[in-house]
């Protein structure tokens, strides 16, 4: 990952975002997770590993049914383990300068089952966290006027809302299965060699003794715990920060007046010990034609009279062509049989303590 082009990255998280956008722009309503934050991460770390025309519906859905561990899960599984192994032997014959070539010509002389293996821990590694960072800063945007009116106005830049959020609601809460190698002490309790530990970011971010006031604003403070720290602190945090920030600063210049269409209150969340996850961001917006996805993302020159209360580069914006819009994708098969999300409202008592445990550790 130290050999990502941050510029090259860039540039395709806002092609991302266009043709993402493109998808519900003209609808003046959407569902910022469903068709918004959980696709846009995606279709950056499909382009990121090598394989750009994987990215649909179907992967979005196998990523999402997967990491519920639903019965079909196996099935998503092998869906993108599918991809990945196309993947690899394509570059095994035809080398690229991406993650997947990367691998392959890494020194370590890695098999195709290691290279396909590796690249699915990154996919999902980046995919969850980066879809519930989005989501939350968007959230952050749609319920707190103070929070909009500081970016609006540039008291804050979107890379510090991006940073406030993995403080206030870091998308791992806890990761588990670490295993001390050795007798050691921390934080004055004695560790012996073999005890499991939980790493916890939610609560160290709040520890009184770094963070004497929660709510305080952090100013672009990066020293909290979402990343983890340490040898296995997260490779890929920049790529992750990058998707999150032009993908909320790309999202607000095209629909400047998006408004949230029920109340704060109303919005679920599945939660688990490991993350919290928002179910749903319905928005309304007023509707706009498509773009060019080769151009950067603009709300100017598009109809009249609009709220454009969304300003936070200086810079003038090219005007946009309607030139080359993205076709509108054909809907995609289920590519596994995935069952319909839960329903969030009033779920069903679980029966038994054991039942109890799994809704509390998976989340839903
Ligand atoms: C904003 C989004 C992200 C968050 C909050 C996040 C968070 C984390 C955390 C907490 C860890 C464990 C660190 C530790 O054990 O100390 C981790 C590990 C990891 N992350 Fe991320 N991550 C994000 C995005 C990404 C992205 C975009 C990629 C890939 C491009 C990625 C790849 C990885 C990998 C491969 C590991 C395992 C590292 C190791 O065990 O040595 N992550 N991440």
């Amino acid at each position: 990952m130290a050999a990502t082009d941050f510029r090259g990255l860039r540039r395709h998280v806002n092609r991302s975002v266009q043709r993402v956008v493109n998808r519900f722009c003209e609808e003046g309503e959407a569902d910022l997770v469903g068709q918004y934050a959980e696709h846009l991460p995606m279709a950056v770390m499909c382009q990121v590993l090598g394989m750009p025309d994987e990215y649909n519906d179907r992967i979005v859905q196998a990523a999402r049914d997967m990491l519920r561990g639903t019965e079909t899960a196996i099935a998503s599984n092998a869906y993108i383990m599918d991809a990945l192994q196309r993947l690899t032997a394509r570059r095994r014959v035809e080398p690229m300068d991406d993650f997947a070539g990367h691998l392959i010509a890494h020194p370590a002389g890695l098999t195709d089952e290691e290279v396909s293996q590796h690249l699915r821990v990154v996919l999902i590694a980046a995919y969850e966290a980066t879809a519930n960072l989005l989501a939350n800063v968007l959230r952050q945007v749609l319920i707190d006027p103070r929070f909009r009116s500081q970016l609006n106005g540039g008291q804050m830049t979107v890379p510090q809302a991006v940073e406030q959020l993995l403080w206030d609601e870091p998308p791992f809460s806890t990761i588990f299965a670490y295993y001390a190698k050795q007798d050691t002490e921390l934080g004055g309790r004695r560790i012996r060699k073999g005890d499991a530990l939980l790493f916890a970011p939610a609560p160290a971010n709040v520890d009184p003794r770094v963070r004497p006031d929660p709510t305080a604003d952090m100013q672009g403070n990066r020293s909290h715990l979402a990343f983890g720290g340490g040898p296995h602190e997260c490779p890929g945090q920049d790529i992750g920060r990058t998707i999150a920030e032009v993908g909320v600063d790309a999202l607000l210049m095209r629909l400047p007046d998006v408004e949230l269409s029920v109340d704060e209150e109303e919005l679920a969340f599945t939660e688990s010990i490991a993350s919290r996850h928002l179910v749903s961001l319905p928005v309304h917006f007023t509707p706009r034609p498509q773009q060019d996805v080769r151009k950067r993302p603009t709300h100017e020159n598009d109809a009249p009279a609009q709220q454009r209360d969304w300003h936070i580069e200086a810079a003038p914006r090219p005007a946009v062509t309607a030139a080359e819009p993205e076709p509108r994708p054909a809907p995609a098969e289920p590519p596994v049989p995935v069952p319909p999300p839960p329903a969030v409202t009033e779920p069903t008592p679980p029966r038994n303590a054991w039942q109890r445990f799994l809704r509390w550790w998976r989340g839903y």
